[in-house]
């Protein structure tokens, strides 16, 4: 099953010429490699171009990882580790470990005591080290590499250079110097690649290969993906109505889309989508902007604004049909808890419910409303849903006119830091 897109408006309207036009020119655009950005376009195609050599080297270093480390530090910040972390998460068991090694992420916050603390943790095992950053010179992990690398040699030795492996650009950055310096293993973030656009690249697929999951697979559904979304048929691509569906709710005044999910597995697919339609759309003054709730938690909270606030959002449910394991409620002896009406449902049914109920409450309260549903959470339908996103986002930032590819706004925060902190040359 492919992704499926459920709209509680009209179909009409999102299905008009106009946008059916616009979307085809900007599949073309994409197509053809033109259009704003375009020196970024690297990730559309590349789920098809991706070599079994690429692939295997990504298994081959994960395996040696996984023989050496108990624990792999992940240092990245953005589009350097919210895609592994939303893969990592949305497969692994709640609790047990999964079969590769323990992989934490670092750097991508700044705090001493996190570090210290991770230091401490990892003290009593074997340790290696994947630092993360396409443009090399980005401070958050750049000081926690300072740190780790630091911690690396005085613990390793010589040693540690083999238990360093960077991924950086090919060409330029403080990271690719020190890497080559030092002799560290190097894998490359394609230049034409941007951060946000480069799980399905080693950013992504080393350490989640390294945590124990299968690439290969998470790679045949970006693949599929590729074609089903880049399909020029509008009726019958997914991407483009969700794109459509989004720029008319935009145009109606609704100007923040909420990402509901009922599976806690799923926060950092939403922190992942946050940051994709985010930085990706909001610039020159426009863009939806991209939030997130997780239900049923976050009715005991954000629900109440959701249904009763200001009617500037609409919402979009990610639902997953299956679960991997559930519960079914059984009947008590003593019925303290008054639960036995629920006796025989199981607790996926009770979230179906719970979502039926949400969803006509906030439709009820003035909350236009899309659904995505996929039909389970392994990595062939996870590697699907990323690249829909990612070719989404694309079609709807376009469809703003806006450049899908560069984040100017950041820099603007960066710049007053190294004022502030009287760094060289500013
Ligand atoms: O999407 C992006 O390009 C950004 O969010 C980057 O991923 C983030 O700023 C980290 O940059 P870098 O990988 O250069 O350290």
């Amino acid at each position: 099953m492919t992704i499926q897109l459920t709209y509680s408006g009209n179909f009409e309207d999102i299905s008009s010429t106009s946008f059916q036009e616009k979307l085809t020119q900007i599949r073309e655009n994409l197509h053809q490699k033109v259009g704003a950005g375009s020196d970024f376009l690297g990730w559309h195609d590349w789920p098809s171009n991706m070599t079994d050599a690429f692939l295997n080297e990504m298994k081959e270093t994960a395996q040696k990882i996984k023989s050496t480390s108990d624990v792999l530090i992940v240092i990245g910040i953005g589009g350097s580790y919210l895609g592994s972390k939303a893969v990592m998460e949305a497969l692994s068991s709640y609790f047990k470990a999964s079969s590769g090694v323990e992989v934490i992420f670092a750097g991508h916050h700044v705090s001493g005591e996190y570090l210290a603390n991770l230091m401490e943790y990892v003290n009593d095992k074997e340790v290696s080290i994947n630092v993360i950053s396409k443009s090399g010179t980005t401070t958050e992990p750049a000081l926690a590499f300072r740190f780790l690398q630091t911690y690396m040699e005085k613990r390793y030795g010589v040693d540690a250079a083999s238990r360093i492996y960077v991924t950086t650009d090919a060409q330029k950055g403080s990271l690719l110097h020190l890497a080559t310096e030092k002799g560290y293993q190097r894998f490359e973030v394609p230049a034409n690649v941007g951060g946000r656009y480069s799980v399905f690249t080693a950013v992504g697929l080393l350490p989640i290969a390294a945590a124990g999951y299968d690439i290969q697979e998470l790679m045949r559904g970006a693949k599929n993906a590729e074609a089903f979304y880049g399909t020029a048929d509008f009726s019958n691509n997914t991407a483009m109505q969700y794109a459509a569906a989004r720029n008319f709710l935009y145009n109606k005044g609704y100007e923040v889309e909420i990402l509901a999910t009922f599976d806690a597995k799923l926060s950092f697919v939403q922190e992942w989508w946050k940051q994709l339609f985010g930085e990706s759309e909001g610039k020159e003054g426009k863009g939806v902007f991209p939030a997130s709730v997780s239900y049923t938690t976050d009715l005991h909270s954000l629900g109440q604004y959701i249904q009763d606030g200001r009617r500037f959002l609409f919402e979009t449910f990610l639902n997953v049909q299956k679960v991997q394991t559930d519960l079914t409620v059984f009947e008590a002896e003593n019925n303290g808890d008054e639960l036995n009406y629920l006796a025989g449902l199981s607790l996926q049914e009770f979230n179906k419910v719970g979502y039926e109920a949400t969803s006509k409450a906030h439709l009820d309260g003035g909350v236009p409303q899309l659904a995505l549903t996929i039909e389970k959470l392994d990595e062939y339908h996870i590697g699907e849903l990323l690249y829909f996103f990612m070719i989404s986002c694309a079609y709807s930032a376009y469809l703003l006119d806006i450049n899908p590819f560069d984040q100017p706004g950041v820099e603007d925060y960066k710049t007053n830091i190294f004022k502030l902190l009287k760094k060289p040359g500013y």
